[in-house]
C-alpha cells in the first residue's frame, strides 16, 4: 500500500505507522483532520511530501466533518481546519503548498455556484448541491497530490540514477524513501532507480539520530529493494568520507530557499561539509513543491525544534544514557548553505550552480 492513502470504500484516511517501524506494520485509519494533524505532529506520518499529501486529505476530512450549510460557511471551517494542519510540523514547506493548492482548487467550484453540484460519494446528504461539490473538489484535489507525488517522484529518480555509476557507495541520511513520501521517495528513490537499472551499489545508513529514521525505516526499505548496505553512526561518516570510501551523497529536503541553500534531517549540514572537504558529491532531491521562492535563503526557514525526551530516550544495555535530571536541546533540522551543495535533482531536472538563476527558472518553467 502507500504511506498515504485514501480508503475510497470507508470514505477515510488510512497511514502506515512510521513510529512502530520496523518491528510492527500498521496502519491507522483517520476520520477527523485533528487526528491528521496530531499524527503529523507526532510523526506517525513524516517526510516532508507525505506529510503534504497527508494534510491534503487532512482537508478532505475536515469537508465530511463540516456542518456547514453553505458554501462560505464550508469554506470557513476548511480555512480553520487548514491552519490547525499547517501548525502541526514548521519546517516543511510541502504541508503549507499543499493546503494552499487544496484550498486554491476549490475557486472554479466555487464560481460555478450551486447549479454545479454533482452526486456525492461523500455528500451528507440532498440539497446541498453547491456544497457537496465543493466536497468532491476537495477530495479530488488531495488525490491529485497523492497521484502526483509518486510520479514526480519517478521523474527525479531517472534524472538522479544518471548521477549513479556501477559499483557507487553512497552516504544518505534520515528516510527519504516510499515512507517519506506518499511512494517511491526522494533520495532513496533515486538509490532504489539505479538498482533496478542494474547497478551495483553500497548504501551507508546514517542512522540518523534521535528518532533513527535510517537505522529504522531506511534499512528496512533497502531490505525490501534488495539493495546491499550498511549502518553507520551519523559521527561515522567523515570517516568514511576521509578514507575514499564515498562516491557520492544523496539527502532529502524539507524546505529549500531561492539561493539554493537546503533545510533537511539534522547532521545534514556537518554531512555535506565533510563531503565538501573530501571533494565527495552532495545532491539533494526534492520535488520543486519544496523549493520555497518566497525565503532568499536558508536563514529564513523556521527550524522546528522537538521535545528533549526523543534525546533522552535513549538506552545503553538497559540503562538509561543520561545523568537524573539532565536537559537537551533537539533541533530536527538544520541549513546546508548552497556553496556545499554539487547539484539539486527535481522531476524537471538537475539544477546546477549557480542556484539563485537557476532555480527560479526551473521553478518558473513549470509554472508556465
Ligand atoms: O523529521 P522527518 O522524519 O519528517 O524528516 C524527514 C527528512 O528530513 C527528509 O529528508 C525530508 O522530509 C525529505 S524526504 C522526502
Amino acid at each position: 500500500m502507500r504511506t498515504v492513502e485514501w480508503n475510497y470504500q470507508q470514505n477515510k484516511l488510512q497511514m502506515i505507522d512510521q513510529r512502530l517501524l520496523p518491528g510492527t506494520f500498521e496502519v491507522a485509519v483517520f476520520d477527523d483532520y485533528r487526528a491528521v494533524a496530531r499524527a503529523i505532529t507526532e510523526m506517525l506520518v513524516r517526510g516532508a511530501p507525505a506529510i503534504g499529501a497527508a494534510a491534503g486529505f487532512g482537508l478532505a476530512l475536515a469537508a465530511m466533518q463540516s456542518g456547514a450549510n453553505t458554501p462560505e460557511g464550508l469554506l470557513t471551517d476548511l480555512q480553520s481546519a487548514a491552519d490547525m494542519l499547517k501548525q502541526s510540523r514548521p519546517t516543511a514547506v510541502n504541508l503549507a503548498w499543499a493546503l494552499e493548492r487544496v484550498l486554491f482548487s476549490l475557486t472554479p467550484v466555487l464560481s460555478q455556484g450551486e447549479s454545479g453540484a454533482a452526486p456525492s460519494s461523500i455528500g451528507r446528504g440532498g440539497g446541498e448541491g453547491g456544497i457537496n461539490a465543493l466536497r468532491i473538489a476537495v477530495l479530488a484535489e488531495a488525490q491529485r497530490i497523492a497521484d502526483e507525488d509518486v510520479e514526480i517522484n519517478q521523474r527525479m529518480a531517472r534524472y538522479g540514477a544518471e548521477l549513479i555509476a556501477d559499483g557507487d557507495t553512497i552516504i544518505h541520511h534520515c528516510n527519504t524513501g516510499a515512507l517519506a513520501t506518499v511512494d517511491w521517495g526522494t533520495a532513496l528513490g533515486v538509490i532504489r532507480m539505479a538498482h533496478e537499472q542494474g547497478k551495483q551499489l553500497h548504501v551507508l545508513v546514517d542512522e540518523t539520530r534521535p528518532r533513527l529514521q535510517g537505522s529504522r525505516l531506511t534499512a528496512w526499505e533497502l531490505t525490501q529493494y534488495g539493495i546491499s548496505y550498511d549502518i553507520i553512526t551519523d559521527n561515522a561518516a567523515g570517516y568514511f568520507l576521509s578514507t575514499g570510501q564515498v562516491d557520492k551523497v544523496f539527502v532529502g529536503s524539507d524546505r529549500t530557499a531561492a539561493n539554493g541553500d537546503v533545510a533537511n534531517k539534522i547532521g545534514t549540514y556537518m554531512l555535506a561539509l565533510a563531503a565538501h572537504d573530501n571533494g565527495v558529491p552532495f545532491y539533494p532531491v526534492m520535488p520543486t513543491s519544496t523549493i520555497d521562492l518566497a525565503l532568499a535563503n536558508g536563514d529564513e526557514i523556521p527550524i522546528e525544534e522537538r521535545g528533549p525526551s526523543e534525546v533522552l530516550s535513549l538506552t545503553f544495555q538497559g540503562n538509561t544514557t543520561f545523568p537524573e535530571n539532565a536537559s537537551a536541546r533537539n533541533p530536527a533540522f538544520d541549513v546546508t548553505p548552497h556553496r556545499l551543495v554539487t547539484g539539486i535533482v527535481t522531476e524537471n531536472g538537475i539544477i546546477n550552480p549557480p542556484f539563485v538563476e537557476n532555480i527560479r527558472h526551473t521553478v518558473s518553467m513549470l509554472a508556465s
